[in-house]
This record gives structure tokens, C-alpha cells and sequence, in this order.
């Protein structure tokens, strides 16, 4: 394939979707994985040219076998963009061992499953991988206990990526999004988890899986040449920014 290939895992809908957009209006191909067949289709089939795989990114035989699918079909891996993800709020004392390792299953060992699979195709490509973890890996908050150590432990497996990986000139970034309306989060974000936000976010507002997926696409691509190790927070100003802003806008 003359064109760069990104894997994009989660792309059947919300922010993976709206970033396979993007690469592919910057002449990107994609390869479109998620677990939902159904929506993947549907997806795949309103974008035109691209390729789609279902896989559990959680099990480690379908990782293989996705991966060794996107190689034989596309020929390289230039990107990956670890984007799947749960979430599932609740309190500490009511987070059942199933509930902490469903979360963990895809966002932080099907993190490391994809990357580790790729990481022949990256070698070759001098590639890029981009982790998206949340500002809930960056700062504690309730009811996130399995959610938000998950994306900790992603920002910090993309920081032993970069570590090791830059010996093969691959890079490793992490986007951490602040809230941004899809299903995931309209699942878990009540009334007031929303209202929160909008007190603690300078900007006042959600973001959008675009606004997401421009600084995904950002870090993949060769204008992102010597940024690697990184986390971005990319979220209305939230992870800079402690208390006053209700006060303020009194
Ligand atoms: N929406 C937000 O407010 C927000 C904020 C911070 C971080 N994030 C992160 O952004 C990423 C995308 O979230 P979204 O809001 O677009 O969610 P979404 O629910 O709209 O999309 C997630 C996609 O991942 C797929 N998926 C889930 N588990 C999978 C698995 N094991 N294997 C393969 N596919 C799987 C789902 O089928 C779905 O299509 C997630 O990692 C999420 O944690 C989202």
C-alpha cells in the first residue's frame, strides 16, 4: 500500500470514529477495529475505502490474529491508535474484582496486547502509537477507582513505550480527553458528574470527538517528529486549572 496505515481500535464509534475521519481526509488508510460488528459495518460502510476488523482487543489470540489480518491486507502499520475503551463508575466499596477487570481487560491490558503485536510492523514503518487515556488518569476524582487507575497505568505504559521503543525510532504519546458527549461517557456522566465538569473546565464546556481527534492525528503524523513520551491533556484547560471558576463566573 502506497498510503500510511493506521490501526485505529474503538473506531466503530465516538472519538475512533471521528479520528478515522480525520486520517483518512489527510490521505491516511485505516484499518478499523472494534468488538461491536455491527456498528463497525455500518461505519465502515459509510466511509468508503477502508479496512474493518472486529476484535476483542482483551483477548490475546484475536489481537494476533487481527493484527497479522491488518498486516497481510495493507502490507505496514505506520500508527496505532489505542483508543478502545470501558468505563464504569462506581465506588470504591461497590467495585466488584469482575467490574475492576472488565475495565482493565480492554483499557489497560488490551493497550499493551495491540501495541505489543504491532510492534514488528513499527519497526519497520519508524511508527507512531498514540494511547488515549483520560483526565481521569490524570487527576483522582470519586467514583473512577478501576476507570481511573486504568488510564494512570496507560499514561504510564506509554511512557515505558517511549522508553524502550525510541531505540526503533517508534514514538509513543498519550491523549488524555477531557468529557466529550458519546456513549461511553453518556452511560456514566449523571447530571451531576456533567455539572461538575462544566465548574471545573475554563472553557466551559465539552469537548468534541473531533477536537480529540485532530491531536490524535497530530501525534502520528510527521509534523509530531520529535514529540514522544508525551501526554497531552486535551481538555478546555481542566487539568491546569484548581478551584475559583464557579466563583468567577458569579
Ligand atoms: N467520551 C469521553 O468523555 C472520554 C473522556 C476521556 C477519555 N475517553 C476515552 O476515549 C476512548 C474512546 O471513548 P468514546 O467516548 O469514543 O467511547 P465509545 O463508547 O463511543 O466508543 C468506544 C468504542 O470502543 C469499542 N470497544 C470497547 N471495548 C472494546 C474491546 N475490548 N475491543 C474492541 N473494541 C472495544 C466499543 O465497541 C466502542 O465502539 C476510550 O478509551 C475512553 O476511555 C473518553
Amino acid at each position: 500500500m502506497d498510503r500510511k496505515v493506521a490501526i485505529v481500535t474503538g473506531a466503530a464509534r465516538g472519538i475512533g470514529l471521528a479520528t478515522t475521519g480525520l486520517f483518512l481526509d489527510d490521505g491516511w488508510h485505516v484499518a478499523m477495529v472494534d468488538k461491536d460488528a455491527e456498528a463497525l459495518h455500518a461505519a465502515a460502510a459509510d466511509l468508503g475505502e477502508v479496512t474493518a476488523i472486529v476484535c476483542d482487543i482483551s483477548d490475546p489470540a484475536a489481537v494476533d490474529a487481527m493484527v497479522a489480518e491488518v498486516t497481510n491486507i495493507c502490507g505496514r502499520i505506520d500508527a496505532l491508535v489505542n483508543n478502545a475503551g470501558e468505563a464504569d463508575f462506581g465506588p470504591i466499596e461497590e467495585t466488584t474484582f469482575a467490574r475492576w477487570r472488565f475495565v482493565m481487560a480492554t483499557n489497560l491490558d488490551g493497550t499493551f496486547l495491540v501495541s505489543q503485536a504491532c510492534i514488528p510492523a513499527l519497526k519497520q514503518s519508524r511508527g507512531a502509537i498514540v494511547n488515549i487515556a483520560s483526565i481521569s488518569g490524570l487527576r483522582a476524582s470519586t467514583l473512577r477507582v478501576a476507570y481511573g487507575t486504568s488510564k494512570a497505568a496507560v499514561i504510564a505504559l506509554t511512557e515505558q513505550q517511549a522508553a524502550e521503543l525510541g531505540e526503533y525510532g517508534i514514538r509513543a504519546n498519550c491523549v488524555a480527553p477531557g468529557p466529550v458527549k458519546t456513549k461511553l461517557s453518556m452511560a456514566v456522566h449523571s447530571p451531576q458528574i456533567i455539572a461538575a465538569y462544566h465548574d471545573a473546565i475554563p472553557l466551559n464546556r465539552y469537548g468534541s470527538e473531533g477536537e480529540i481527534g485532530a491531536v490524535i492525528v497530530f501525534l502520528c503524523s510527521e509534523k509530531a517528529s520529535f514529540v514522544s513520551g508525551q501526554t497531552v491533556a486535551v481538555d478546555g484547560g481542566f487539568e491546569s486549572t484548581g478551584i475559583g471558576l464557579p466563583a468567577l463566573r458569579a
